[in-house]
């Protein structure tokens, strides 16, 4: 178990009304009003953004968007920027994830500046790296999993360190049932971590690595006492209040 402050993510994708976001938040707060030393965070389709937040201002639940668009303003049809993911409450933000690099084309610069713009609006970006299973299986694992952090991580300053977060999601373990096993997923976050402290020196040891892919209620407890997993970033299991606050209440336990 890592000192870092875990922090446990429900990444809500592109699921949920506000109708249904709003209900998940009713049963979910109070399941997880006494969790101890953790973050928690929800991160709904932007179109539920602003009642979510306003639902657990005040709470200890923390917003999150899915994407931004690294622009100020301008003429980006269908585009978000940073300032308005302020406006509605956003204090994390997920850039990279491996659908947006796979389904949108997104790469490693483009993420590299939502970053940065997520930073300098001051919200929190939460970085996401992953190799795909015809990756791993050609051993290209740390090829692709540490270029994808250098990209990704080109534009952030190492005064900026503690307002990062790291996700690893092996593309393989996402949305199918396949979790890493805990060693698995060590191996590669103590790889990532060699690297930041590489990047950013000994400010990489205090930047916290989630692990994503598959993560449950059941297993979420063994992959948090890796000492280099610092929480999960969860999809699947994240859509359901109970289910969620119990990846959540696991850890608190634990801890
Ligand atoms: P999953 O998704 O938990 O459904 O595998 C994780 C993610 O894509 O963030």
């Amino acid at each position: 178990m890592s000192t870092r402050r875990p922090i446990l993510a429900a990444n809500w994708k592109m699921h949920k009304t506000t109708g249904e976001a709003l209900a998940f938040v009713e049963k979910f707060a109070p399941l997880v009003a006494e969790a101890g030393e953790v973050d928690i965070v929800l991160a709904p389709p932007f179109t539920a953004l602003d009642r979510v937040g306003r639902a657990i201002g005040g709470s200890r639940v923390a917003l999150a968007a899915q994407n931004v668009n690294p622009a100020e303003q301008g003429a980006y049809t269908g585009e978000i920027s940073s300032a308005m993911l302020v406006d509605v409450g956003c204090s994390y933000t997920i850039v990279g994830h491996s659908e947006r690099r796979a389904l949108y084309g997104e790469t490693d610069a483009f993420i590299a500046a939502k970053a940065a713009s997520l930073l300098s609006a001051g919200i929190r970006p939460i970085v996401c790296v992953g190799e795909t299973l015809e990756e791993r299986e050609a051993g290209r694992l740390e090829e692709v999993v540490g270029g994808q952090l250098a990209g990704s991580l080109a534009e952030v300053g190492s005064d900026r360190v503690d307002d990062l977060v790291v996700a690893y999601e092996p593309v393989w373990a996402i949305g199918t049932g396949r979790t890493a096993t805990p060693e698995m997923a060590q191996q590669v976050h103590a790889f990532i971590r060699a690297r930041l402290c590489d990047r950013f020196g000994d400010g990489g040891r205090g930047i916290r690595i989630q692990y994503g892919g598959s993560v449950k209620p059941d297993n979420i407890a063994e992959l948090m006492a890796q000492p280099d997993i610092d929480g999960g970033l969860v999809g699947g299991a994240g859509l359901d209040p109970e289910s969620f606050a119990r990846i959540v209440l696991f850890h608190a336990r634990e801890s």
